[in-house]
């Protein structure tokens, strides 16, 4: 079990990108979707020159525009991205019970579906790591208020959990990623937001909530795949 640092209410996303990667004092990995916040994240420890891996787990339901930023991340940072897949048989299984969009009839199957496809795929990327990275925001969601930019991740056996850019706003995001012109997600463009697979994200409307497009049938209070457990 890791102690916590004391944090300063004003650390900058750098200053809590560094502290948690030094206080994690073994190997740390950032989980990316390929969203902005993800991508800034990787820029940022890149110009600090932190040693950080990256995985992302494809859930075999991605978008191809996903993908396309893994590309041009791979390229202009020179990361290798550790991709972790659900399990064949588990995903047979459900496919074969329950259809191909089982996700859509219940939460209960939601939930089974982003267990299969995400939950259990992430326990073996954090295997042996000592703390990761996520690009979590505060403003994005009521399940998201009582964070900590650093925490100790009980749902995950007490590594730490770093939230490097828990404070931002989407608009101080999309600042730093224009004026250092990362490569981003084309749909972010197209009236995505906040992107996860592709059969449960659609665009939101100006002045909709930026996750309003995700699991979109759902209440706002059940907007968790499981990755953010606490
Ligand atoms: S979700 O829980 O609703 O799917 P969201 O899309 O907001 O999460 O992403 C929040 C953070 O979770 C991302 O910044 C990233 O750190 C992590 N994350 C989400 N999806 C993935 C994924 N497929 N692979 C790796 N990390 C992910
Ligand atoms: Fe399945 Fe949708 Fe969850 Fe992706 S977001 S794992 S498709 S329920």
């Amino acid at each position: 079990m890791q102690n916590l640092p004391e944090i300063s209410s004003s650390a900058t996303p750098q200053e809590i990108l560094k502290l948690g990667v030094e206080t994690a004092n073994g190997p740390v990995k950032l989980a990316c979707s390929f969203s902005v916040e993800d991508v800034v994240i990787i820029d940022m420890a890149k110009e600090l020159g932190l040693p950080i891996g990256v995985f992302a787990l494809d859930t075999g339901r991605l978008n191809e525009e996903t993908y396309e930023v893994a590309d041009a991340i791979s390229e202009r940072y020179n990361v290798k991205i550790d991709w972790y897949f659900p399990h064949q048989e588990a995903v047979d299984q459900l496919l074969k019970g329950k259809g191909t969009f089982s996700f859509r009839e219940s939460l209960e199957n939601r939930h089974e579906c982003c267990h299969i496809r995400k939950v259990e795929p992430l326990g073996r990327a954090l295997k042996g790591l000592a703390g990761w990275i996520t690009g979590l925001r505060r403003e994005q969601s009521v399940t998201r208020a009582n964070l900590a930019p650093i925490e100790l991740d009980e749902a995950n056996g007490g590594i730490l959990k770093i939230n490097p850019l828990l404070e931002w706003s989407e608009a101080q995001v999309w600042e730093y990623a224009e004026a250092r012109r990362v490569p981003t997600n084309r749909l972010h463009r197209e009236g995505y937001p906040s992107i996860g697979c592709a059969p449960c994200t659609r665009p939101v409307a100006p002045g909709e909530h930026p996750r309003a497009g995700r699991w979109w049938w759902e209440n706002p209070e059940h907007k968790e795949c499981g990755l953010h457990r606490r």
